[in-house]
């Protein structure tokens, strides 16, 4: 697949580094440009580097790997998104990280569908810490990545996207179950945080 991942921080650099392994076209955007091509040549695998908009323009399937605070100006400058796969992996957590800034009757994945109504938003990997993005460090466990979104289409496109780098995707409903997800997020960051699991847990639906 054509990926482009908004950002150059930990997710971006982790996503990037186990897609382009996976083979997919990955290119990194940043409101940097600079930043983004040093990152992509450290990576190597072909990883390409630039602005957002161009990123944004050459892929099918668009990451937003940046805070949630940052999304409206990114988006502004990812350009026109129609039809293409957004992928919204925020906790829309406070700066202290212990609590969640949106919930109970909207989420930040529904704001960013919002600000990109054209696009096919898409909620996934915000219960995934970057540490667990490189397969080795899963040491085989297979992982859950929660993926909910209002297309059809774009949601088995993102599961089939974490099934290509090694994760479980389990198919989470509608958009605004969003709702939901995110607060798991949050769970998962008090338990790698503050409850003394580290960052190298995740959550998972069990059956029994
Ligand atoms: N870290 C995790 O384990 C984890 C797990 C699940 C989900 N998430 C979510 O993933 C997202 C990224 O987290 P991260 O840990 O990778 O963050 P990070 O390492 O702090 O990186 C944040 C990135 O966002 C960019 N950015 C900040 N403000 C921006 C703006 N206004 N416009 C464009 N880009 C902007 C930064 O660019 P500059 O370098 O130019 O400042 C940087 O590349 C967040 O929404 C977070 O909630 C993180």
């Amino acid at each position: 697949m054509k990926v482009a991942i908004i950002g150059t921080g930990n997710m971006a650099s982790g996503l990037a580094n186990t897609l382009a392994g996976a083979k997919h076209e990955v290119t990194l955007g940043s409101r940097d440009p600079g930043k983004a091509s040093a990152l992509a040549e450290k990576i190597g695998l072909g990883v390409r580097g630039g602005g957002i908009t161009a990123a944004a323009k050459l892929a099918g399937v668009v990451i937003l790997a940046i805070p949630f605070g940052a999304a409206a100006d990114a988006l502004k400058e990812a350009g026109d998104l129609a039809g293409k796969v957004l992928v919204d992996i925020s906790n829309p957590i406070s700066a202290d990280y212990k609590s969640l800034l949106i919930g109970h009757t909207t989420s930040a994945a529904e704001k960013i569908q919002a600000l990109a109504p054209k696009a096919k938003v898409v909620k996934a990997f915000n219960t995934i810490f970057a540490q667990l993005l490189p397969a080795e460090a899963r040491q085989g466990k297979s992982l859950q990545v929660f993926v909910a979104s209002n297309d059809e289409a774009a949601k088995a496109e993102v599961s089939a996207l974490a099934q290509s780098i090694g994760f479980d995707a389990l198919d989470a409903g509608p958009l605004s179950n969003s709702r939901f997800i995110e607060p798991i997020g949050e769970m998962n960051i008090h338990f790698g945080y503050f409850l003394g699991k580290g960052t190298v847990v995740a959550p998972a639906w069990v059956a029994v």
